[in-house]
């Protein structure tokens, strides 16, 4: 099969199509064949540098595509299934391939009115969002919450995961995104380049960063006593816990993770059509490079996207 590989780290020029073994589904695993997989920042840092493994990994997390083959022991999918989701996170999965593996579990049903594209847009940006949200930060009806680059792959899903939740959305973002992110249910917005959000706004409950540096600080400044920080960009966020204890605060860094549960809900949102991802970009498997020159701009607004059938 075709698949994207890289011989060492470096920039996306680094990034070129290999034809390498179709994987075989283990035990209480699926084959896919992939039809869409999405690009996340975190793909960028794992080729640049290796990221979490340490070494070259096949690229990609989020998968839209359709069940080719089941593993011993899997009755939840077959054959034909059109399954979205972030397979194995945070360890290694290779979405950006014609095939990849899955636990059958890290995969739920796609939502028959999403395209490929689309669905592949959601998994690890949706799941991000979606822990932080109400996972880790417990989002309640009627609470102020302030998101960060609410524009980007997380905030535009975050933005519209929080106004699903009943909360009062903030958003940061220059002024030419302002009109996307209300179409998207935003009721406050401040252009960052213009105004300092933490006084540009009154307190709020809940902060999702994924700036991080002295977005954190900042960020804590932003919050109610009793609100919460959570922090996405850096693990040496996790420090800021200490900064905010003794202030009647909490915050903490979170990383995201394989979650049926959390992808059952976001499939849900969209189904209901309170969720859906803006495509930014979408290019062709081969074009992955170009796709990661973009990515690294951070300057898209909602998700670049491979589609890999031709
Ligand atoms: N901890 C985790 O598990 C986890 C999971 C997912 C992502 N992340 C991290 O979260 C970060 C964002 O991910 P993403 O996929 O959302 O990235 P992204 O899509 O590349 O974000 C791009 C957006 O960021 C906005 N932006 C850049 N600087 C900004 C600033 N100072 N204030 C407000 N907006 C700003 C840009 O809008 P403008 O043009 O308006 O600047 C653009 O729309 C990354 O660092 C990623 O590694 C962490």
């Amino acid at each position: 099969m075709r698949a994207i590989g890289q011989d060492e780290f470096g920039g996306p020029e680094v990034l070129g199509v290999v034809e390498v073994e179709r994987p075989v589904p283990g035990p209480a695993e699926v084959l896919v064949r992939v039809h869409a997989a999405g690009v996340n920042p975190t793909d960028s840092w794992h080729r640049a540098t290796g990221g979490l493994a340490g070494a070259v990994i096949r690229l990609g997390w989020d998968v839209s595509g359709v069940v080719e083959e089941v593993g011993l022991g899997v009755t939840t999918l077959a054959p034909g299934d059109e399954v979205f989701g972030m397979p194995r996170h945070p360890l290694p999965a290779g979405t950006y391939a014609e095939y990849v593996t899955s636990p059958a579990r890290h995969l739920v049903r796609k939502p028959a009115d999403l395209t490929h594209e689309q669905a592949a847009a959601l998994p690890l940006a949706g799941l991000t969002a979606w822990q932080a949200l109400v996972d880790t930060a417990d989002v309640r009806p009627g609470q102020r919450v302030l998101i960060h680059a609410a524009a980007g792959g997380v905030g535009h899903l975050a933005v519209q995961i929080a106004k699903a939740r009943g909360a009062h959305v903030i958003g940061t973002a220059r002024a030419a995104k302002h009109e996307f992110l209300r179409s998207l249910g935003a009721d406050e917005l401040v252009d960052y380049t213009e105004a300092d959000f933490e006084t540009a706004v009154e307190p709020v409950d809940v902060v999702v960063d994924t700036i991080g540096g002295a977005y954190g600080p900042r960020s804590l400044r932003a919050l109610r006593p009793g609100g919460i920080l959570v922090a996405l960009a850096s693990p040496e966020e996790a420090r800021l816990a200490d900064t905010a204890r003794p202030l009647g605060l909490r915050a903490a860094f979170m990383a995201v993770e394989a979650d049926q549960a959390g992808m059952r809900e976001i499939a849900a949102l969209a189904e209901a059509g309170l969720l859906r991802p803006a495509l930014d970009t979408v290019l062709p498997l081969a074009d992955a490079a170009k796709a990661h020159e973009l990515a690294d701009g951070r300057r898209t607004t909602g998700k670049i996207v491979l589609s890999v059938t031709d």
